[in-house]
């Protein structure tokens, strides 16, 4: 059997796909889940790189294609490693020494953040005290029988059930043949118990937006208090960028759904039990999740496979917006679609709970995540649409595409002799997140780096500025650097483009369809970790939405989570969200006959 060697450590593996054994060995998940696959493992994308060290014959050799992948890599190796592309490298014996890239930092990332509401909370779930008969001889009375001669008769977390049944024997042994009954507390929502207690202590909860390439969450208590945050890779990525892989390996993979479902519910526990310990809290006391993604995501986390969602008629095997089975008690929010999902409805409730004036107003979302999913909100109810913006924003298939980690670039501004470039946490930049590439893309169309149609402009004469050598197009018109290192390549521009064509043709068609001009919309709402750093001016001169609506833009933060954090502290935001999915209406892009027009037509640059 072949020996994978990491940090002094060794693991056997079974021959095979260095990629396919990184993502499926468990003891090599630590190190290995910031691994990015975004072509799912197809050999294009050439963002899969390893160091490795090897004897002949342990390895297979690099074919052409990875070696020109790898070509331009420049970042050190230790002493007698090579680049390989795990997706291209077959273990087949022997030792083989592996080599991580630097394992991400903290991500950076809207976070769901508000203050408790002055009218009070009202959970999701909350306290009610029940008195149980005391089992005898004669009537050994089974716990779930118990409680429904209460008049309880609902389905119970193996949490509630086994703390019921530790409370009442240690009453029963405390009091040995006294009470008839016995008091206690279950804390449920009206369908489920989730869990018991000898007092209504506080309730914990879960807010989770699962998104595809970073999972937010938080964890609130049922007073409205945020005891903590924070922003992980979503562990599948490794599977590929965007969901139409990730329903691929589902399909592709005997247990590719049990195996993504596995990794999100390990890294949301994990992160939740993590909060949970800074807050000082036992993990246990989280009663539950309100969880919500992507209709693709929704259906890995619940382990439904989402293979029909990835062909025509792209129907779903549930529209979710109830109580997930299995353990722990998790909510999954409602979806409005297959390519609109619950994270853009409980977006939606939140935009309009937040603030209600907002009822009054004609508003555009826009949620520019790896997928591109679109609303306008007019007289009374939101019209949602999916475009296949794909994952140039999240920083996929862009050649230093990365997401929002330590040294990702997130602005670029012109100054007087070349460019100032902002990192996250203000590292040596590295590559670059979805902001730095609508900034620096905004740059290139601004200064006549790069024409209306994408082409780079390699003639230093007619940029509308001067740079010094080094900076701008290269003379061989293939990439726009910003400073040393950082650049946008011809090949990136054309990924933009079409991202840019896709998200400006659907918000053209959606105004259509509500029947309203660009210039009536009064307020454009840019939701997740993408509107978070954007610079507005860019996104308006890239064309992702009218240039006109650029001073009306609010950047709402992640509202997928915030939706989720209201959903468990507030009936009236629970309202909200009933409503929004009773009348949301949805319209398919690609069977309206003037999309395909309106994309060739968007595919230009010009400014609107
Ligand atoms: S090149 Fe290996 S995952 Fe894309």
């Amino acid at each position: 059997m072949p020996v994978l060697r990491y940090q002094e450590k060794t693991f056997p593996v079974p021959a095979g796909n260095l990629l396919e054994i990184l993502r499926s060995e468990k003891a090599l998940a630590e190190y290995t889940e910031s691994i990015a696959a975004p072509c799912g493992g197809h050999g294009t994308c050439g963002k899969c790189r390893v160091g490795i060290r090897a004897p002949a014959g342990a390895v297979t050799a690099p074919g052409e294609r990875e070696l020109s992948l790898l070509r331009s890599v420049t970042a050190p190796l230790p002493e007698g490693y090579i680049w390989r592309l795990a997706c291209r490298c077959e273990i087949l014996a022997g030792t083989v020494d592996l080599w991580l890239p630097e394992k991400e930092g903290s991500l950076t990332g809207a976070q769901a953040v508000f203050s408790a509401r002055e009218e009070g909370t009202a959970p999701w779930i909350t306290w009610q005290q029940v008195s149980l008969a005391r089992p005898t001889l004669a009537d050994p009375v089974a716990v779930d029988e118990n409680l429904r001669r209460q008049g309880i008769d609902m389905p119970m977390t193996d949490r509630a059930a086994n703390r019921i049944t530790a409370l009442l024997t240690a009453a029963m042994d405390a009091s040995p043949g006294k009470t008839e009954k016995i008091p206690l507390w279950i804390a449920h929502n009206g369908t489920q118990i989730a869990d018991a207690g000898d007092s209504p202590v506080p309730l914990y909860a879960g807010a989770v937006d699962l998104g595809t390439t970073t999972v937010a969450l938080s964890l609130w208590r049922d007073d409205g208090v945020r005891l903590g945050g924070t922003v992980l890779a979503n562990p599948t990525r490794s599977c590929g960028a965007d969901v139409i892989s990730r329903i691929s390996y589902a399909i592709d993979n005997e247990d590719g759904t049990e195996r993504m479902a596995r990794q999100m519910r390990e890294a949301v526990d994990t992160a939740l039990a993590g909060l949970a310990a800074e807050a000082g809290i036992s993990p246990a006391r989280i009663s539950c999740r309100i969880l919500a993604g992507n209709s693709v995501m929704e259906h890995l986390y619940a382990g439904r496979n989402p293979a029909p969602i990835g062909k025509v008629p792209f129907y779903s095997q549930s529209r979710f917006g109830g109580i997930m089975t299995g353990e722990p008690m998790t909510y999954l929010a409602p979806t409005a679609a297959s390519y609109v999902g619950g994270d853009i409805l409980m977006g939606a409730a939140w935009l309009l709970w937040d603030r209600p004036e907002r009822r009054e107003k004609t508003v555009l979302f826009l949620d520019l995540g790896t997928n591109g999913e679109l609303g306008i909100y007019r007289d009374g109810k939101f019209i949602f649409a999916a475009t296949a913006a794909g994952p140039a924003f999240e920083g996929a298939h862009i050649t230093l595409g990365m997401p929002a980690t330590p040294g990702a670039v997130t602005g670029i501004q012109k100054t007087e002799d070349g460019f100032a470039l902002t990192a996250v946490d203000g590292k040596p930049p590295v590559g670059l997140c979805g902001s730095g590439i609508l900034d620096g893309m905004g740059q290139m169309l601004e200064l006549g780096l790069a024409d209306a149609y994408g082409g780079l402009v390699d003639d230093r004469e007619a940029w509308n500025t001067s740079l010094p050598d080094g900076l701008g197009v290269d003379a061989e018109g293939e990439q726009c650097t910003f400073a040393p290192g950082i650049y946008l390549t011809q090949g990136d521009v054309r990924q933009i483009q079409t991202a840019r064509a896709a998200i400006a043709a659907g918000v053209e068609v959606l105004c259509r369809a509500a029947g309203v001009d660009a210039e009536q919309i009064e307020e454009v709402c840019l939701a997740g970790s993408f509107g978070h750093a954007l610079d507005v001016r860019s996104a308006a001169r890239v064309g992702l939405f009218p240039g006109i609506l650029a001073d009306r833009v609010s950047t709402v933060g992640n509202t997928s989570e915030a939706g989720c954090a209201a959903f468990w502290l507030y009936r009236a935001f629970r309202e909200i969200l009933d409503e929004v999915r009773r009348t949301s209406v949805y319209i398919e892009l690609s069977a309206q006959p003037d999309f395909g027009e309106l994309y060739m037509e968007k595919m230009c640059f010009e400014a609107e």
